[in-house]
């Protein structure tokens, strides 16, 4: 069953940063968030181009809120736009944080994955509504 988040689309990863993932300012690493963002989205991409997909490009990032040790970090996407060969997928970054578990949104942003052939170039998505 997918778990949807409303407007957010579906929740793909639930994830807790280590210690390791920690920078300077003890805040974690923008690029952990963005490989796991990177992740989500290629799960949606590849189910709905149906096969291989490779991230073509990464759009209007916005880093809201510093992500801390002990966050609860749920990763939710959804399809934004189609085109022939590509999906633009928006993915938001939400934090359950504390005992209260207080949602906080954390980071913003639409990756484009391209749906690949047997040869690594650009393939034709499944005509919408056959997933
Ligand atoms: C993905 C790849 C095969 C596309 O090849 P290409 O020759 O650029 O293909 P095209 O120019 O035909 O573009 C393919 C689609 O991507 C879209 N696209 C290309 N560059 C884009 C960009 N910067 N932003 C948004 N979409 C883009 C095109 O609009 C087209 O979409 P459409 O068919 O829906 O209209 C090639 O760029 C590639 O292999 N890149 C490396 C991918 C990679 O290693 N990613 C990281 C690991 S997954």
């Amino acid at each position: 069953m997918i778990e949807t988040g409303g407007d957010r689309g579906e929740v793909v990863l639930r994830v807790m940063p280590r210690l390791a993932d920690i920078n300077a300012n003890g805040h974690i690493f923008g690029g952990w968030v963005l490989s796991q963002m990177d992740i989500a989205g290629g799960i949606v991409a590849h189910r709905l181009a149906q096969g291989p997909v490779a991230t073509v490009a990464i759009e209007s990032m916005k880093f809201i809120t510093p992500i801390l040790l002990g966050d609860i970090v749920s990763v939710y996407a959804r399809e934004e736009r189609r085109g022939r060969t590509s999906i633009a997928i928006r993915i938001d970054v939400v934090a359950t944080r504390g005992i209260a578990q207080q949602q906080i949104e954390l980071t913003s942003g639409v990756y484009t994955f391209v749906a690949l052939d047997a040869n690594h170039r650009p393939r034709p998505l499944p005509q919408e509504g056959a997933v």
